[in-house]
């Protein structure tokens, strides 16, 4: 693929019109994934504390006693056009799913895809630079990389984080009657497919990319702090997906208030006109197996809980109380809200209200 000559500048560059699919949308898909894995037999090791079983964040691997290191990698096409909020957001979405255990971050390395021969190398140093920028923010320090060529780019992060053998914080530990805290809005996927297909301008996308640079660091914080039982972040699979690998894994139901849900501006209004990416129709249509929808949850909104997001909020259960020292803690920076809870009918299900 030839690339115009705005194309070839950092600073006119649509980086999304060089990929096919956006972001997380161009994660392959829940149930494919599951088809896949299903063949390949994995070793275990009484030393890995987490691994593939149950659909985590990320894995972890005890070392000492008290120390186990969490490891995870992401990277993926671009969902916004400039370079260093692209690489931000890559690198803050690389980052979550260690916060989403516990963990705290510690390295990372970088991993590239680039057309060099017909893309301005000065867009992917942009991309590059806009990881570091997050890492020094995270206080990570990037140990190197790898880059390769590509016909689309890409960019994301292997990240090394430590933690507490016994302070873990999985998918896994849900229990019936905890409330559910969300601390991002959802919505993102809409508005990055609505501003790639120019339904929306850049300034209708500020919202979004400024979430999505929003380390979950503060969020990971006030869960520790407060006995969170459970936890994951919302990315690819959108919350509805999210919350049943939570709702499996723990063996509970969940109910999602659905008029709690924090949207982005605009997001409905989006979707009824159709701006939605091919990821989270599929989301849609697999969450539909799992999920019940209360007949006034309309179908824009059904949408909107099954988007596939890039770098999502934490969705965190815990005991009402705690839940509401979370939420006090966080409300002054984050747009956060209690979305639900956790019921002990149901195992694996999702009851939309
Ligand atoms: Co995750
Ligand atoms: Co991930």
């Amino acid at each position: 693929m030839l690339y115009p000559a705005d194309m070839q500048s950092p600073d006119t560059v649509r980086l999304s019109l060089c990929t096919k699919f956006g972001g997380c949308a161009s994660k392959v898909g829940a149930p494919d994934l599951a088809r896949v894995l299903a063949g390949v037999r994995f070793p275990t090791d009484p030393k890995l504390l987490v691994g593939l079983a149950t659909s985590d964040d990320a894995g972890v691997y005890q070392l000492t006693r008290d120390l186990a290191i969490v490891q995870t990698v992401d990277f993926f096409t671009p969902i916004v056009d400039d370079p260093f909020d692209f690489g931000r957001i890559a690198a803050t979405n690389a980052l979550s799913d260690v916060y989403a255990m516990g963990g705290t971050p510690i390295t990372a390395l970088n991993i590239a895809a680039f057309p060099i021969d017909t893309l301005d190398p000065e867009i992917l140093r942009r991309i590059l630079e806009g990881g570091v920028a997050v890492a020094v923010a995270a206080g990570v320090v990037i140990l190197g990389g790898h880059t390769v060529k590509d016909e689309e780019p890409k960019y994301g992060m292997a990240v090394t984080g430590t933690i507490h053998p016994g302070k873990i914080v999985t998918n896994a530990g849900a229990r019936p009657g905890d409330h559910l805290l969300l601390t991002k809005p959802v919505g993102a996927g809409i508005l990055t497919t609505a501003r790639r297909r120019d339904g929306i301008p850049e300034s209708d996308l500020a919202p979004a990319i400024a979430e999505m640079t929003r380390l979950n660091a503060a969020a990971r914080d006030a869960m520790l702090a407060h006995n969170a039982h459970a936890a994951t972040d919302v990315t690819g699979f959108g919350l509805l997906g999210h919350a049943a690998e939570m709702a499996r894994a723990s063996h509970v139901g969940i109910e999602i208030d659905s008029i709690s849900v924090p949207l982005f501006p605009r997001v409905l209004e989006l979707i009824d006109l159709d701006f939605v990416p091919s990821g989270t129709e599929g989301n849609l249509t697999y969450h539909s197996e799992f999920t019940s929808y209360a007949d006034h949850v309309v179908g824009a909104l059904r949408v909107a809980l099954s988007d596939a997001m890039t770098s999502g909020g934490l969705l965190i259960a815990a005991e009402p109380h705690d839940i509401r020292k979370m939420y006090m803690e966080l409300e002054k920076t984050h747009t956060c809200a209690v979305i639900g809870r956790v019921t002990e009918d149901g195992d694996g299900t999702i009851s939309v209200l």
